[in-house]
Formats: C-alpha cells, sequence, structure tokens
C-alpha cells in the first residue's frame, strides 16, 4: 500500500528537510499515521538523504515510534514491579480482552486504541499507572480503563 506522500512533504518542509531533526520528523510522522510505514521511511531516508537502516534503528530504539499499526489512542499499561505488585498486568490482560485483541501493539479494527506493556513510567507511587495517548492515569484499575475507552469511543462516534 502507498502512502499518501503529500503529508510527509508537508512534515518534511516544516523542519527544512533537516535530518538533524529526524527524530521530529518521526514524530510527526507518527502522529500523522499512528506508525511508521515503510514507504513513508523509504521516502524521508530519499528526502533527508539518511540511510534506511538508521531510520530503522531509531523507529525500533524509541518505545514512542512503531513499525507496525497503532490504535489513535495508544494504551500503556506499566507492568514495571511496583505496578506488576498492584495488579498491572491483571489491567494488561484485562484490557486487551475488552479491546479484543490478541497481542500487544495490535490496533483494534476501528484503529482506535492499541494496549502494550511498559516497564516504569517513573511515577512507581501512583501504582498501579495506565497512559491513554498523552494522558495519566493513576491508581488505575481495568474498570477504570474501560471507562476511558468508552468514553473515547463515544467521543469519536459523535
Ligand atoms: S513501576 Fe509502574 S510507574 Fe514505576
Amino acid at each position: 500500500m502507498q502512502t499518501e506522500s503529500i503529508n510527509v512533504d508537508t512534515i518534511v518542509d516544516n523542519w527544512n528537510a533537516d535530518n538533524s531533526f529526524l527524530i521530529e520528523i518521526l514524530q510527526d510522522v507518527q502522529e500523522q499515521y499512528h506508525y511508521i510505514p515503510k514507504d513513508v521511511a523509504e521516502k524521508l531516508s530519499e528526502d533527508l538523504d539518511v540511510p534506511l537502516s538508521y531510520i530503522f534503528h531509531i523507529a525500533t530504539f524509541y518505545k514512542g515510534f512503531s513499525l507496525e499499526p497503532r490504535g489513535k489512542h495508544p494504551i500503556c499499561v506499566c507492568t514495571g514491579t511496583a505496578c506488576h505488585v498492584k495488579g498491572g498486568a491483571r489491567i494488561l490482560d484485562n484490557v486487551m480482552r475488552d479491546l479484543g485483541v490478541s497481542k500487544e501493539g495490535q490496533a483494534t479494527r476501528d484503529m482506535l486504541f492499541s494496549v502494550e506493556s511498559v516497564r516504569c513510567l517513573g511515577c512507581c507511587g501512583l501504582a498501579p499507572v495506565v497512559t491513554v495517548g498523552d494522558e495519566v492515569y493513576a491508581r488505575s484499575s481495568s474498570l477504570k480503563v474501560k471507562k476511558i475507552i468508552n468514553k473515547i469511543r463515544r467521543k469519536e462516534q459523535s
């Protein structure tokens, strides 16, 4: 599948096609497509004169990037020690079941959500912690996350 290149051109132009802003450019691509499509990575490699292997290295090194389509509202469930003790793994299982996804990182059919575990979000005192998009939810629970998902679904459908 060929991804529309007009948006990629705009993103590259916004950063003056300067490859020292590769991470920022990849962040914009991730935000636009919810992942880094292969054809976009190839185009960036050409436009920015950066080896494709380096783009893939960056895209796989940083957790914020994905080479697979993610949902519009990515959910991260912390399963670090403090959150694990307070039920993080159970929340992860329940959220995956509620969303009907069988593996971490897989987007829902409507492409609204994807869920994955993370190892410590750096706010262990608030365990168990879940993030949905940019929002951080402290002392979370499966029910709390389910309500957030339903709220976002209603908003997206209105
Ligand atoms: S272990 Fe979950 S925030 Fe640190």
